[in-house]
């Protein structure tokens, strides 16, 4: 059976523990877009990791993790993360990388830095949006270049003849030199030089086996490059269309789309946000829930939860079943809202606008739904849950059509609630 993990709002929903969670039973953990500007808490026999690029498998024996053509890779944080994960397991994790994957160089984070992107749209500033409009490009370097040193050297040249040309006044582009790059480049990913190969057959032969296989999304939907909340998104497909495009494969048989939620609402880094709570409830949200980005340490502006923009979600990526995240954090307030529709220049909506201008006009229409006060502590099934959180993920269901199947009420994998018999 295969399993995608979809983050559903603007990323930092919880997918780390939930693909974590599920990455127990795969044989095949798959991450599918964007790079280290992804922030992954996993809690693994009682150690926190944060991980930013390799796929949740890398903690458990016997699976292959697989980064596939539609991400991009930063050789320097794998080297990292495959080192400190590598102590922890005790034994290196088997990895294969597709050879279509480009590669983040240093000028790519120069890059982002000389544009003042970083500052502009709040970006995660690890050189992700440079190094997808090189590969849109076609001057962009991919892990399958790294087997031809060669080749490596003189695609790097060619690219850094145009940054000079395009930057005569930095010093720093100036001092870049394509032969050190490589050298270093080739150094920092000779580990990996062996796990370099056709992601394609291997996934579209595990898919034909019927293997467990487990697609590891990064981001959220409404951070996706085509259908999120533009220009403030990030650089690569982060829905299920997506999928297939990165792992090269049309129709994937995949059957569970498992769209995770946070049981309210967050962003990191600029753009709209119609149910932002700028007031002391906002700031409980952060501060009980943890709100601050793994990547940047920044702290995430937080709201109540959007089902006109979840049920877009929902849509976008046919989700089957969802994922609800974080509902502890929730827990002594008196009052909860939730967003059911928008209301524009005093017309409703109840559709999510595709554009931002339109987005940012936005005003919330809210039900308000009674708190509760009671702990989630013993509680193994959905129909043990305090009756106001029942009607909370009641309300959730019937405002997008789909069941919430897992609930998580902390951290620690042992803190899941799933719907049970
Ligand atoms: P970039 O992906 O670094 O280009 O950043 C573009 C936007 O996406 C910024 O608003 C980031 O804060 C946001 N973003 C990128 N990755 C993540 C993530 O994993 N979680 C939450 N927000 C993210």
């Amino acid at each position: 059976m295969a399993t995608a993990v979809l983050g559903l709002q603007w990323g930092d929903e919880g997918k780390g523990k939930i693909t974590h969670l599920l990455a127990r039973e795969a044989g095949m953990v798959v991450r599918f877009n964007g790079g280290p500007n992804a922030g992954h808490t996993v809690i693994d026999r009682g150690v926190k990791f944060g991980t930013h690029l390799v796929p949740a498998g890398v903690f458990y024996p016997n699976t292959v993790n697989v980064l596939a053509g539609g991400t991009v890779i930063d050789m320097e944080v794998l080297h990292e993360e495959v080192e400190a994960i590598s102590e922890h397991v005790g034994r290196r994790p088997e990895l294969l990388i597709a050879e279509n994957a480009h590669l983040i160089l240093p000028y790519h984070r120069l890059l982002e830095e000389l544009e003042g992107s970083g500052a502009h749209f709040g970006t995660t500033r690890r050189g992700i949006a440079p190094t997808y409009r090189d590969k849109a490009a076609k001057v962009g370097i991919r892990a399958g270049d790294l087997r031809r040193p060669d080749v490596l050297a003189t695609r790097i040249e060619r690219r850094l003849d145009q940054l000079k040309r395009q930057w005569p006044a930095s010093e720093e582009v100036g001092r870049l030199d394509a032969g050190t790059l490589a050298e270093e480049l080739v150094t920092l990913a000779d580990p990996f030089i062996g796990s370099i190969g056709d992601a394609t057959g291997a996934i579209a032969e595990a898919l034909r086996e019927k293997r467990n296989v487990l697609f590891e999304g990064a981001q959220g939907t409404l951070l996706d490059v085509d259908h999120g909340t533009y220009p403030y998104v990030t650089s690569s497909s982060t829905t299920y269309a997506g999928l297939g495009n990165s792992i090269g494969i049309p129709e994937p048989a995949i059957t569970q789309r498992l769209g995770v939620v946070k049981a309210y609402q967050t962003r990191v880094g600029a753009g709209p946000f119609p149910t932002e709570l700028e007031d002391e409830t906002g700031v409980g949200f952060r501060e009980r829930g943890g709100e601050y980005g793994v990547t940047t340490g920044r702290p995430r502006r937080c709201g109540w939860l959007d089902l006109v923009a979840l049920r877009y979600a929902v849509e976008l990526n046919g989700v089957t079943d969802i994922a609800l995240t974080k509902i502890d954090v929730l827990t002594g307030l008196d009052e909860i809202k939730i967003c059911r529709a928008f209301e524009v220049e005093g017309e409703a909506l109840d559709r999510y606008p595709l554009s931002g201008d339109v987005l940012e006009k936005c005003e919330p229409i809210y039900e308000a739904m009674s708190g509760w006060s009671e702990s989630f502590d013993g509680v193994e099934s959905l129909r043990d849950l305090p009756d106001a959180a029942a009607a909370y993920v009641a309300a959730i269901e019937e405002g997008v059509g789909v069941p919430v199947e897992i609930v998580s009420v902390g951290p620690e994998p042992e803190a899941t609630i799933y719907r049970g018999l």
